[in-house]
């Protein structure tokens, strides 16, 4: 059986009833130690089962960082984007997550497509990060035009490097649309740990945001 299948089939076995708001961190720790081999990695608020054999996908599941009637489903909301993003025809640069079931209780198991790299921990020394920045950034904008296009949006921070890449790779008009996107949304949280790469393409992978509902 591979990994990602004893996940699904550990999560569907112990937590079938489990209200979803009392789902939380230290239960996806239970389920990393359940399966051996299993990597897990998460963020505020949401845990990503990783196969290293699994080329493909990840899982992800949303877990209560806080009080019970503050739950949310950050992976929900993100389907929601991504349709609403769709609409503005913006949506090739978001990686896109699927349900795979949902338990009786509520919780709901996502799957999304694997990254190559994130961004934010690419080696500055790297031929890639090096490509990037003195190709992309060098090529597709003075700093002013950058700078334009970053404050169309909600997160001012967004890394330039990996900017340049997207506006090399979707162009500028289409980057103008998707800063908008964020900027309607609220997408509030675009660090460099949420922008990534499959192969050498840039893609956002968690456009959740984080306390935006
Ligand atoms: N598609 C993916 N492929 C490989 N690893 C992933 C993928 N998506 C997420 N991860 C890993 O899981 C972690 C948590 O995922 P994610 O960023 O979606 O959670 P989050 O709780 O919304 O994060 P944040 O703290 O940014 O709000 C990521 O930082 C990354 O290490
Ligand atoms: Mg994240």
């Amino acid at each position: 059986m591979s990994k990602l299948l004893a996940v699904a089939k550990y999560i569907q076995a112990n937590y079938n009833e489990l209200p979803a708001a009392r789902f939380v961190y230290a239960d996806v720790c239970d389920i990393q130690k359940a399966i051996p081999g299993i990597k897990m990695a998460h963020g505020a608020t949401r845990a990503c089962f990783i196969d290293p054999d699994n080329e493909k996908y990840v899982y992800k599941i949303s877990y209560n960082d806080s009080a019970p009637n503050r739950y949310h489903d950050y992976c929900a909301s993100e389907i929601q984007f991504y349709a609403e993003a769709k609409a503005h025809r913006c949506e090739r640069i978001l990686l896109p997550l699927e349900p795979v079931f949902t338990l009786d209780g509520g919780i709901t198991l996502y799957k999304q497509m694997k990254y190559t790299y994130v961004h934010g921990e690419l080696n500055k020394n790297s031929k890639f990060y090096r490509f990037l920045k003195t190709q992309y950034l060098s090529e597709s904008t003075n700093r002013t035009v950058l700078q334009r296009l970053i404050y169309q949006g909600q997160y001012t921070s967004i890394d330039e490097v990996w900017l340049a890449s997207a506006i090399h790779t979707y162009g500028y008009k289409f980057m103008t649309e998707f800063m908008k996107f964020t900027k309607r949304n609220c997408i509030n949280d675009l660090h460099s740990g949420n922008l990534c790469y499959v192969g050498r393409q840039p893609y956002v992978m968690d456009y959740a945001g984080y306390c935006n509902f």
